[in-house]
């Protein structure tokens, strides 16, 4: 268990916190002592997930905006500094996906989902860029992202692409902004139950006893052990800790390579 003052006086901006693993994230932040700004396109799913951070007694608000566009996104995390003074904590959350052979996914569908998960966490790290050079604590960014990225994801070609995207460029920002007391981390989260990721790719698709023994552990995953990954990440356990890809799978990606 982490203390309760673990990310006390931290403020943390969330993109796709209105719900899932982003909003575990959240709440974990908040019962931790983080104000938190999360964000989204969908505004109902935004309340909901605004409602059950203030049930819960954290300090939040909900800002919309979508990943893929740099402006609204830049927007909504100057307001969020503008609420609370300042920027410590960015999670690069937001996602899009689906299930589609390479050759039958259209231009369009490639874009999308390159735009939402590339580029949508591009546009965070450079909109937040600024903000987290001044965190007093140095700042820190936290990308999620599969080993999906690295071996290749049959059927989810353009989501494989773009996570190995952002672990490049969370590797090279890690470098780049190191002298900023920036740390710049990832996490990549096996099969997690009860989250629209694993519906889509692996319930509606009648594989999820599948997946499941794919991991070494047998199971899925929680949300919260996503979110205690990202509490660590972002806290001062992790000082010394930038340019990591934070495996928590299950041992799927292992299994795949021993097995
Ligand atoms: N199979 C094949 N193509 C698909 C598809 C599917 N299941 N879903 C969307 N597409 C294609 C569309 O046909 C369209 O391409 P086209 O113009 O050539 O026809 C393109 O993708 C964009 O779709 P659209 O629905 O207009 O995009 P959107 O911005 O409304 O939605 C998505 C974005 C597609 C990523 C949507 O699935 C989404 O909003 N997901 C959010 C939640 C999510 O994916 N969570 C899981 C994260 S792991």
């Amino acid at each position: 268990m982490f203390r309760v003052d673990t990310l006390k006086g931290r403020v943390a901006f969330i993109t796709g916190g209105g719900g899932g693993i982003g909003l575990e994230i959240a709440s974990c932040y908040a019962r931790l002592g983080a104000s938190v700004a999360i964000a989204g396109r969908n505004e109902e799913r935004l309340q909901s997930g605004l409602e059950r951070l203030r049930a819960d007694g954290g300090d939040a608000i909900a800002l919309r905006a979508d990943v893929r566009n740099y402006e609204e996104l830049k927007a909504a995390i100057d307001a969020a500094v503008a609420k609370f003074g300042g920027l410590d904590i960015l999670v690069n959350n937001a996602a899009g996906n689906f299930h589609c052979p390479t050759a039958e996914l259209s231009p369009n569908g490639w874009r999308t989902v390159v735009d939402i998960d590339l580029n949508g966490t591009f546009y965070g790290c450079h909109a937040a860029y600024g903000h987290l050079r001044r965190s007093r604590f140095g700042g820190s960014i936290i990308s999620i992202i599969t080993m999906l990225g690295l071996s290749g994801w049959p059927g989810a070609a353009h989501a494989a692409a773009a996570k190995a995207g952002i672990l490049s460029l969370s590797r090279t920002l890690a470098v780049e902004w190191g002298g900023d007391n920036i740390r710049v981390n990832t996490i990549s989260p096996g099969p997690i139950g009860d989250t629209e990721g694993v519906k889509r790719l692996y319930v509606d698709t009648g594989r999820e006893d599948l997946e499941r023994r794919k991991t070494a552990l047998g199971r899925f995953g929680k949300k919260q052990d996503i979110a205690n990954a990202a509490v660590f990440l972002a806290s001062d356990l992790a000082g010394y800790v930038t340019g990591e890809n934070m495996i928590v799978d299950g041992g799927r990606w292992l299994k795949y390579v021993a097995a």
